[in-house]
C-alpha cells in the first residue's frame, strides 16, 4: 500500500469529486467515527445525508443567527468571571452550546460545572476522531478513556435529549401536536427517520456525537484564527482600524472568509483508493493506496490566489468560480453539511445588502461580537501555539476587553 499526495488546488479539488476514493481520515477513530455520515460511502451516504440536509433550512439559518447566537454570546459573555481571558476558552464556550443546539442535545442543568464536562467531552472526542495521530503505545489508553466519555455522554446528555423528542414525534404521530411544533436538530430528524435509514441506538448516538464535535471543534479554532488576524491587521493598520471594522461587519466577514482559507481546520483529507485509478495529476493509484488531499497546500496555491497566497489578504480577489475560502470547507460528496452556519454567505458583488437579514456566519458574527465588545491581545502574556499536533490551532490566546 502507497501514499500518494495531491497539493495543487485543482488537482485536489478534483479528487475530491471522484466517486473511487473513498473517506480514510477518520479509520483509527472508528470507536467515535464508525458509520458516521462522514464515514460513509455511496448509498447510505447519500441517503443519510439527505436526510441531515433537511435540519439546514433557510428558517434554520435564520432562527439560528437571529436568535441562537445572540443568546448564546450574552450568556458566555456574562459569565466571564475575571478581567483576564483566554480567547480559546471563550471560543470552546459559545461553539459547545451551539453545536449542542443543532445536534440536539439539551442541556440539563446550566451549571458551570456542566459546560466544564461538556468542554472537556468535545476534546475527547477531538482526541476519538484523529486517534491515527497518537502514537502506538497511547492508542489503547485513549480508546479506553472515549469510551468512558462517550457513556457519560449517553446517559447524562444523549438519553435525556432523546426521551424527550421521542415523546414529542409520538405527539406529532398521533395527531395532539404540529409537526412545526418539533425541534429543528439532527437528533430530531434522526429520530423521525430511524426506520428508513436503518439506525439502530448506538449509530444514533455517534451521530449525535459527531455533530457535536464537527460543528463546535472545527469553529473554535477558526474564530481563534479569525480574531488573530484581525487584531492584528489593526495592528499594522493603526489605531482608528478597529473603529472600522466595528463599523462594518460585512468587512469583518470577508477577513474571516480569508482566515478560513488559511486555516482549514484539518490540513488535510485522506482517501482511500476502491480500485485503481489514474488521479488528476497523473499518479496511478493502486487499490487500498492511501490519497492525501493537502487542503493547506491547495488553498496557499499561488496559480489560484495569486503570488501573496500565503499572506492574509481581506482585499484578495479571487478567479470566478473558485470559493474564498478555497476548499477549507471541503467539496463532492462529503462537503461541508456546516458551511453556511459556519461561513454564511459573501454578498453578490453589486447587489445591495440589508444587514438585517444577512446571514454572517457564526464565526463572523462572533468575531464581530467580539470586536464590538473591545476585544484586544493581552500586553502582559503573548498566545501560543500548540506544537504538539499537525493541526495548526492556539494553545491559548489570552485577551482583555476594553483596555
Ligand atoms: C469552521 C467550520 C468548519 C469547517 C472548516 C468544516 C470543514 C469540513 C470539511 C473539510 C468537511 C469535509 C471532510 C472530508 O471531505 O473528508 C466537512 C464535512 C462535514 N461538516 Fe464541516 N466544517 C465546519 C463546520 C461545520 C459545522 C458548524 C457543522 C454542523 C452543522 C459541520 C458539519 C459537517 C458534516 C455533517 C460533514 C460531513 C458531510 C458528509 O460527509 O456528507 N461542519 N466539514
Amino acid at each position: 500500500m502507497n501514499t500518494l499526495e495531491l497539493t495543487r488546488f485543482e488537482d485536489c479539488e478534483a479528487a475530491l469529486k471522484l466517486p473511487d476514493l473513498k473517506q480514510a481520515l477518520y479509520d483509527e477513530g472508528a470507536i467515535l467515527m464508525d458509520r458516521v455520515l462522514v464515514t460513509l460511502h455511496g448509498e447510505e451516504h447519500l441517503q443519510r445525508r439527505r436526510a441531515e440536509m433537511r435540519v439546514f433550512r433557510r428558517d434554520f439559518f435564520k432562527r439560528y443567527e437571529h436568535e441562537v447566537i445572540p443568546q448564546v454570546f450574552e450568556e458566555v459573555m456574562t459569565a466571564r468571571d475575571g478581567e483576564r481571558d483566554d480567547l480559546v476558552d471563550l471560543g470552546y464556550r459559545f461553539m459547545v452550546y451551539l453545536a449542542l443546539a443543532f445536534a440536539g442535545i439539551d442541556r440539563q442543568d446550566n451549571t458551570a460545572e456542566e459546560m466544564a464536562t461538556l468542554v472537556g467531552m468535545l476534546r475527547m472526542f477531538g482526541v476519538a476522531a484523529t486517534r491515527g495521530q497518537a502514537k502506538d503505545g497511547e492508542r489503547e489508553a485513549a480508546t479506553a478513556e472515549v469510551r468512558e466519555t462517550l457513556d457519560e455522554f449517553d446517559r447524562r446528555f444523549f438519553t435525556p435529549s432523546a426521551e424527550r423528542r421521542q415523546a414529542l414525534i409520538d405527539e406529532v404521530r398521533a395527531g395532539t401536536l404540529a409537526e412545526e411544533a418539533l425541534p429543528m436538530d439532527v437528533l430530531t430528524v434522526l429520530l423521525k427517520d430511524d426506520d428508513d435509514l436503518e439506525l439502530v441506538r448506538d449509530m444514533v448516538l455517534r451521530e449525535t456525537a459527531f455533530y457535536f464535535l464537527a460543528g463546535a471543534h472545527t469553529s473554535v479554532h477558526s474564530l481563534s484564527h479569525a480574531v488573530d488576524h484581525a487584531l492584528t491587521w489593526c495592528e499594522s493598520e493603526g489605531n482608528e482600524s478597529y473603529q472600522t471594522l466595528v463599523d462594518d461587519p460585512l468587512r469583518v466577514q470577508r477577513f474571516v472568509h480569508e482566515s478560513f482559507r488559511l486555516h482549514p481546520s484539518s490540513p488535510v483529507s485522506k482517501r482511500r483508493a476502491m480500485t485503481d485509478l489514474t488521479l488528476p495529476d497523473g499518479q496511478e493509484a493502486r487499490e487500498d493506496d492511501i490519497v492525501i488531499i493537502n487542503l493547506r497546500e491547495a488553498n496557499r496555491d499561488t496559480d489560484v490566489f495569486g503570488t501573496d497566497a500565503v499572506l492574509f489578504n481581506p482585499d484578495r480577489e479571487v478567479k470566478a468560480g473558485v470559493s474564498e475560502t478555497g476548499i477549507t470547507f471541503g467539496i463532492g460528496m462529503h462537503a461541508c453539511l456546516g458551511k453556511n452556519l459556519a461561513a454564511g454567505t459573501l454578498p453578490v458583488p453589486g447587489r445591495p445588502v440589508q444587514l438585517e437579514t444577512h446571514q454572517f456566519g457564526t464565526v463572523a458574527w462572533l468575531t464581530h461580537a467580539l470586536l464590538a465588545a473591545g476585544i484586544r491581545k493581552d500586553p502582559g502574556e503573548a498566545p501560543e501555539l500548540d506544537q504538539a499536533i499537525a493541526r495548526e490551532t492556539w494553545l491559548k490566546y489570552p485577551v482583555r476587553f476594553n483596555v
